[in-house]
C-alpha cells in the first residue's frame, strides 16, 4: 500500500509539517531508519516495527495558535519555518480540527469591530497573543482559550463585557464547552500562565482512552494525538508487570490510570501541582481506588524510594520524562535499584541514548517499539523494555 498524502496549501512556508510530498510508508521508513541509526551503538534484542498513528489528519488535540499582524489585517496561525517573528494566518490545517478556522474567522471579525490590537512579539505590544484550542475527540467539544496581556483588575473592570460577547459569538457557531482567558504579560513566548479563568462554559473538556476517561482542564498536560496515545498506552500496560508499580512523570494519570486495572498498586509522581491534583480527579472519575499521586520532583522522591516498604515489591518502574530525559540523580538511582523492569517512555531519542548507556551497565534491552504520535514532524516516542541482568 502506498498511501498518498494530503498537502496543505501551507506547507513549505508553515513549520508545523515537515515530509508532506512522501507517503505514508516512505515517511514511517524514515522515522525507522532514524530510531536504527540513533540506537546503533547498543545490543538491542528487538527493534519493533513503528506503531504508525491511527489518523494522519486532524490528528491533535491542542495546539496554540499565534496571533499577529495589524488590526486591519490579523493574522492567527503557526510561526512561519525558520522565521519565528512571522505567522502563517492559516486558512487550512491538516493537524487540527477544521473547526478551527471558523474560530479563527469570528475571532478576528470580533478584533477588527471592537478595535482591539494583536501581539506584536518584537515590540511586546498588544492585546490577543494565542488562541489556544483543545479538542474532544471522543465528545467532539471544544476548550478554547485566549491568551492576553493587561491585568486581572483591567479584564474585570474594562474588558469582561468584550470577552463575554466573543463568547456567545463563539458558542452560536461551534460546540465549544469551555472558554477560557488567561493573562500572559511575559516576554518569553510561553502561551500559559497560572494567571488563568474561566469565561464560559465548563471547567474542563472530558476525553476517554482505552475506557479511562480524563478530566481535561486549561493547564492539563495530556497527549497530543488521542488515537495514537491509545496505541502508547496499551504497548505500555503490556510491558508492565504485576505487583507494585512506580509511574515517574504521570502527568495527570494518563498511563497511572490505565495501568492500574493490571497490578496491585501503582504510584504516580509528578512535580506539577496542577497535574497531581488532576490525576487525583481521574483516578476517582473512574473508581480507582489503587493509585496514589504524589506531588513531588522525580529526585526527592526517588532517594526515599529505597527506605520504603513498597519498593520491595517493586516490579516495574515506568518513567515518561520531558525531552531533557532523565536528571543524573533519578538515572543512577533507577539504574542501580534493582527493580526487576524498567519501561521508558521517551519523547526524545538523543536523550534516551544518552540515558541508555548508564541502564546497559545493569539492564538488557529487551525491545524498543517506536510510535508515530507525531505524524510529519520530526518527533518521535519510544517504548524502551529494559530488564535487569
Ligand atoms: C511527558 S510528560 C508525562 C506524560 C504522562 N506520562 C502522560 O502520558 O500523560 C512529563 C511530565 O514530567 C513532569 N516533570 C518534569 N520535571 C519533573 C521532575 N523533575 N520530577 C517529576 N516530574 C517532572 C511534568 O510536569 C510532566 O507532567
Amino acid at each position: 500500500m502506498n498511501t498518498k498524502n494530503s498537502i496543505c496549501m501551507h506547507y513549505k512556508t508553515c513549520g508545523g509539517c515537515d515530509n508532506l510530498e512522501l507517503s505514508y510508508e516512505e515517511y514511517l521508513k524514515l522515522k525507522q531508519d532514524y530510531v536504527q541509526t540513533i540506537l546503533c551503538d547498543f545490543v538491542i534484542e528487538k527493534v519493533e516495527e513503528i506503531i504508525p498513528s491511527p489518523t494522519t489528519k486532524f490528528y491533535r488535540n491542542k495546539m496554540e495558535f499565534a496571533v499577529g499582524g495589524t488590526v486591519d489585517n490579523i493574522f492567527i496561525g503557526l510561526r512561519q519555518k525558520g522565521k519565528f517573528s512571522k505567522i502563517v494566518d492559516l486558512k487550512e490545517c491538516y493537524n487540527f480540527h477544521p473547526k478551527i478556522i471558523e474560530v479563527f474567522d469570528i475571532v478576528k471579525l470580533w478584533m477588527k469591530e471592537n478595535n482591539i490590537l494583536p501581539y506584536d512579539i518584537i515590540l511586546h505590544k498588544g492585546k490577543i497573543r494565542y488562541v489556544s484550542i483543545r479538542h474532544s475527540k471522543t465528545f467532539d467539544d471544544l476548550m478554547v482559550n485566549i491568551v492576553i496581556t493587561g491585568s486581572k483588575y483591567q479584564f474585570d473592570y474594562f474588558e469582561k463585557k468584550i470577552f463575554e460577547n466573543l463568547s456567545a459569538k463563539l458558542i452560536e457557531k461551534e460546540k465549544i464547552g469551555s472558554i477560557y482567558v488567561c493573562i500572559n504579560n511575559k516576554v518569553s513566548d510561553n502561551a500559559y500562565t497560572d494567571e488563568i479563568f474561566k469565561i464560559y462554559g465548563k471547567d474542563f473538556i472530558e476525553e476517554k482512552i482505552n475506557e479511562i476517561k480524563y478530566k481535561i482542564f486549561p493547564l492539563t498536560f495530556f497527549q497530543t494525538n488521542t488515537s495514537c496515545c491509545e496505541k502508547l498506552y496499551e504497548i505500555v500496560v503490556k510491558q508492565t508487570e504485576g505487583g507494585n508499580v512506580l509511574d515517574i512523570y504521570c502527568g495527570s494519570g494518563g498511563i497511572t490510570l490505565q495501568v492500574a486495572k493490571k497490578v496491585q498498586k501503582i504510584i504516580g509522581i509528578d512535580s506539577s501541582k496542577t497535574n497531581i491534583l488532576i490525576a487525583n480527579e481521574n483516578a476517582n472519575f473512574n473508581n480507582i481506588s489503587n493509585v496514589e499521586f504524589e506531588n513531588t520532583n522525580a529526585e526527592t522522591f526517588i532517594l526515599k524510594l529505597a527506605k520504603s516498604k513498597f519498593a520491595t515489591e517493586l516490579s516495574t518502574i515506568i518513567v515518561d520524562p520531558p525531552r531533557a530525559g532523565l536528571s543524573k540523580r533519578v538515572l543512577t538511582e533507577i539504574s542501580e535499584s534493582g527493580v526487576g523492569k524498567i519501561v521508558y517512555v521517551s519523547c526524545n531519542l538523543e536523550t534516551l541514548k544518552e540515558d541508555l548507556k548508564t541502564f546497559v551497565r545493569f539492564y538488557k534491552i529487551k525491545k524498543v517499539i517506536p510510535v508515530d504520535m507525531f505524524p510529519f514532524t520530526k518527533h518521535l516516542e519510544t517504548v524502551t523494555v529494559l530488564e535487569h541482568k
